[in-house]
């Protein structure tokens, strides 16, 4: 049995399914991933300037002129193929690293961000103030109306802590299912990646696919592109009955 046959297999025979996915599932968007070597964002940028607290505070100009040139890349990007086939599947959790929304854009409903949502901006000062924007025009550094302090994109940097109402239910997701689809991540992002052995350990399949090998307790790994093995992966689930799960984050 090919490596694809047998995740077509696993998948079908799965009753709940969880999906883990990073920025390899938008790359055929358009979408820059973070580690490849010739395009990725961190091959270009420095991390440490421009996705941590000591970068915002040492230039925070900087930090949102390079988010709100991302934001206006993803506005003008659609959803690809692999996006629309995990949307067609009502009852599948996504617990995802992306900060885009093209999960959401392509009709998925359960979809949790564990690294924030770059569609909205909340204060630095985590008075709890949060505005939802517009990413084909967004607003440049300002004020929080609130308390004062700087607004920032709504997302997670190195050193800071994940969401921790999204963390939780994206490990109810992944302990409660079967089997775990792990789409387009390097998987070397941590607590992020834990989740992949968590799941392991939890008795689900781990069916990979990704454009390269990645270390990860797998049933299976099917390498190449998301937007082709995706659907072919998924052709012909029987898509279960959607329970009370998680809903959306808000994005
Ligand atoms: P990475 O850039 O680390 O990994 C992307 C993975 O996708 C790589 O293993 C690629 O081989 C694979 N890939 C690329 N194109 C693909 C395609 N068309 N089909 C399938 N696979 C493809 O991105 P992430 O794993 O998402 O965190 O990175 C994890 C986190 O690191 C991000 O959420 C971000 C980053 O720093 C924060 O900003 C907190």
């Amino acid at each position: 049995m090919s490596s694809i046959e047998h995740a077509h297999a696993l998948v079908a025979e799965a009753g709940r399914v969880a999906t883990f996915t990073g920025a390899g599932l938008s790359a055929e968007s358009g979408i820059d991933t973070f580690r490849d070597p010739a395009t990725g964002y961190w091959a270009r940028y420095d991390p440490a300037e421009l996705a941590s607290p000591a970068g915002f505070a040492a230039d925070p100009g900087l930090v949102i002129d390079w988010y709100n040139h991302r934001r206006r890349t993803l506005a003008a990007a659609e959803p690809n193929a692999a996006h629309r086939a995990l949307a067609e599947q009502a009852d599948l959790t996504h617990v995802t690293q992306n900060v885009d929304h093209l999960l959401e854009r392509a009709g998925a409903q359960r979809v949790l961000h564990l690294h924030g949502s770059i569609g909205l901006d909340r204060c630095h000062r985590a008075c709890g103030y949060e505005e939802r924007i517009d990413i084909s025009a967004p607003p440049g550094l300002r004020p929080c109306p609130s308390c004062g302090a700087p607004l920032r994109p709504a997302v997670v940097w190195f050193g800071e802590t994940l969401p921790e109402a999204t963390w939780i239910a994206s490990v109810e997701a992944i302990s409660a299912a079967d089997l775990l689809l792990v789409i387009g991540t390097s998987g070397v992002v941590y607590p992020a990646a834990g989740l992949i052995d968590h799941a392991r350990s939890t008795g689900a399949a781990v069916v990979v696919v990704n454009a390269e090998p990645i270390r990860a307790p797998a049933d299976v790994a099917v390498i190449g592109s998301a937007a082709d093995l995706v659907p072919m992966i998924l052709a012909g689930r029987r898509v279960g009955q959607a329970d009370a799960g998680p809903g959306s984050d808000v994005w």
